[in-house]
């Protein structure tokens, strides 16, 4: 199949629970103020599931909305791709689980593991799956229970996460599609953003549980500048790929973390504020659910139309990170 195949998004849709988790309401289980975390990270609120709602349930509800968009049964959908660092369980894949529950008997399946770059991953793989030609079409799902993951001890964290699911489904397209990518990884700074329990270093023990290894720990303001500086670099190589100029760009969509990082990125690449989608402040950081739920309430609040120029920018735990210029094709 020839490269210059049209490859684009023909449908999205997303899911969050709707229990609210405010600032306020943080205030009164670790010493933090709505003023703090408002000033320092952009974030309001937070949407939460009940405890013990697996990945799976929500990643499902995004997947039914983006299926019923792009007009595709669920028996020929071809591959599902799910990016998570909260999946149902360490095996099978969350991947599985959606298909089983979606009836896509006909999928193929797997996650991946990027973080908060995870969806931006997927994208690429989806992408080259259609170009090569072995599949007709995919479905690409970030979703995060990150509140089963974090310590709410821990105030350095617990103010930061969410809980979220998106999900598109990519195919040929007539017009538009995914113009340039770039992906990235430096696995040199994985202590940096990790949790260290459960894995095969340091598998589940009264130990590791005692020791709090079971949750998110991060070097918030070492995070900070890289997430700055390679987010900025990794929508500015994009861009460059795309041949197109900042007057060009209608919405840069970056990864939700940190109001103040997506503002110096929107700075050092030289956007105005309107072109750039922010939603951090209604779900804080979904890790690989957050650029495909900005994507979906981008497009829900008409801010992409067709032939727009938009650019996903994202970055985190690995440390990875992921950009791409897409036409809008609807
Ligand atoms: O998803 C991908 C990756 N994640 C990110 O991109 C997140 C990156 N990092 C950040 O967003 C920011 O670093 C944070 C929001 C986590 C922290 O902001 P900061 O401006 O870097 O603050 P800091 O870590 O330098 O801490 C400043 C102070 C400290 O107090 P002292 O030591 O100066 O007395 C913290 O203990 O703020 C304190 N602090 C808090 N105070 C009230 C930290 N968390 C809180 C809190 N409430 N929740």
């Amino acid at each position: 199949m020839s490269k210059s195949k049209k490859i684009g998004i023909t449908g999205l849709g997303m899911y969050v629970p709707k229990k609210v988790l405010a600032n306020k309401d943080l205030e009164k289980m670790v010493d933090t103020s709505d003023e703090w975390i408002t000033t320092r990270t952009g974030i309001k609120k937070r949407r939460i599931v009940k405890p013990g709602t697996p990945s799976s349930v929500l990643a499902v509800e995004a997947a039914k909305r983006a299926l019923s968009q792009a007009k595709i049964k669920p028996e020929d959908l071809e591959v599902i791709i799910v990016a998570t660092v909260t999946p149902d369980m360490p095996f099978p894949s969350t991947a599985c689980f959606v298909q089983s529950k979606l009836k896509a008997k006909n999928a193929a399946a797997f996650d991946i593991g990027a973080a908060c770059s995870g969806f931006i991953y997927g994208l690429v793989i989806a992408k080259q799956f259609i170009e090569t030609g072995l599949y007709k079409n995919a479905l690409v799902i970030g979703v995060e229970v990150l509140t089963s993951i974090t310590d709410w001890t821990d105030r350095n964290t617990c103010v930061l996460f969410g809980d979220g699911a998106g999900a598109a489904v990519v195919e040929p397209v007539a017009s538009g599609g995914i113009i340039s990518t770039y992906l990235g990884a430096d696995g040199n700074l994985a202590n940096l953003l990790y949790m260290p329990g459960g894995g095969s270093r340091h598998p589940a023990s009264s130990q590791t549980v005692n020791k709090r290894m079971h949750y998110i720990k991060m070097s918030g303001s070492e995070v900070f500048k890289f997430a700055v500086r390679i987010m900025t670099d990794a929508a500015t190589r994009a861009v460059c790929d795309a041949h197109i100029a900042c007057p060009d760009i209608k919405l840069l969509i970056p990864h939700q973390a940190n109001m103040r990082i997506i503002d110096s990125v929107r700075k050092r690449i030289g956007l105005k504020p309107e072109q750039v989608f922010l939603n951090v402040a209604k779900y804080g950081n979904v890790s690989a659910a957050s650029t495909i739920m900005a994507l979906c309430e981008a497009v829900e609040e008409k801010r992409v139309k067709k032939n727009d120029y938009i650019v996903l920018v994202a970055f985190g735990g690995g440390f990875t990170w992921g950009s791409c210029v897409i036409k809008w094709s609807y």
